[in-house]
């Protein structure tokens, strides 16, 4: 089991689930009766005063427990430190789901070291889960009131079996470009015929958990940041599953694709055969 204080990662790992459990208090335990909304990118990207509060209470753990390290956060900016430690931080993923109220938006807290994630936790307060991992140690989902999964509800987490095809659940995004996401509805339309049924969540964190734990086959998206998944595909590596970018190659923000190793192939190809490379920038 993980988290012998002296494993390599242990004290990162303790200061990322501090971090994130001071912004699930703020977003979720003490979420306001109003939010106070202003637009992003376009009209549906949506930020509130809780995303910018949970990344300054995120920050302020930081600064108080790693004072050297960089910071990378959705709402406050930063850059990744190519030679050192990174937190990428993405305050509340599902920003959607969490105006509505609606279940499954997550805190999302990664250490990097250079350019590879080290350190993931991904906090989704409404379903009480805790998903985190630790490069080549695993990862693990905590959920404090499901005693049935073991001690403290602490279980670790293994990608579902190989399925065909037609018989994959398929988590996948649409951005916040109406272009894009025209192109992806295309795609989305294309592909349901051939799988088992597609699932549209609304937080690509918890979308990486869920093939993590095993609660969906697969996930893609195209045109990600990398706050949205710097945690969450540790957490499904760890738990077994292939990443790579829908086109091949190594995972990029821009292009992710995440399956069971033994059928990423298939997926992609007919991904490819629906048209998703027409949503992958500089991949058609
Ligand atoms: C969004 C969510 C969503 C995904 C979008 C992301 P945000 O992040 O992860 O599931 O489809 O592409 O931008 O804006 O809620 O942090």
């Amino acid at each position: 089991m993980l988290a012998e204080p002296s494993a390599p990662g242990a004290d990162l790992l303790e200061v990322a689930l501090l971090a994130a459990r001071e912004a699930v208090r703020l977003i979720h335990d003490e979420r306001p009766a109003s939010l106070e909304v202003s637009t992003k990118s376009s009209a549906t990207d949506h930020v509130t005063q809780m995303d910018l509060r949970a990344e300054e209470a995120i920050r302020s753990v930081l600064g108080d427990r790693r004072p050297g390290d960089a910071v990378l956060g959705e709402e406050h900016g930063g850059a990744i430190d190519p030679t050192g430690i990174t937190w990428v931080v993405d305050p509340i993923d599902g920003t959607t789901n969490y105006l509505y109220d609606h279940p499954g938006y997550a805190v999302s807290v990664a250490a990097w070291d250079g350019g590879s994630p080290l350190v993931g936790v991904v906090a989704d307060p409404t379903h009480d889960r805790t998903y985190f991992a630790v490069a080549g140690q695993g990862a693990w989902c905590a959920s404090p009131a499901d005693r049935a999964r073991g001690p403290a509800g602490i279980q670790r987490l293994a990608i579902g079996g190989p399925a065909p095809l037609d018989r994959m659940l398929v988590a996948t995004g649409f951005g916040y470009d109406s272009d894009r996401r025209a192109a992806q509805g295309r795609v989305a339309a294309a592909l349901l015929p051939h799988v088992r049924d597609i699932r549209r969540m609304g937080a690509a964190a918890l979308d990486l958990c869920s093939v993590g734990a095993g609660r969906v086959d697969a996930y893609y998206e195209a045109g990600l940041s990398v706050w949205d998944l710097a945690a969450g595909r540790l957490v499904a590596t760890e738990a077994g599953a292939a990443l790579e970018a829908i086109e091949g190659g190594p995972p990029r923000p821009g292009s992710i694709l995440a399956a069971h190793p033994e059928r990423i192939g298939d997926l992609r190809r007919l991904l490819v055969d629906c048209g998703v490379l027409s949503t992958v920038e500089g991949a058609d």
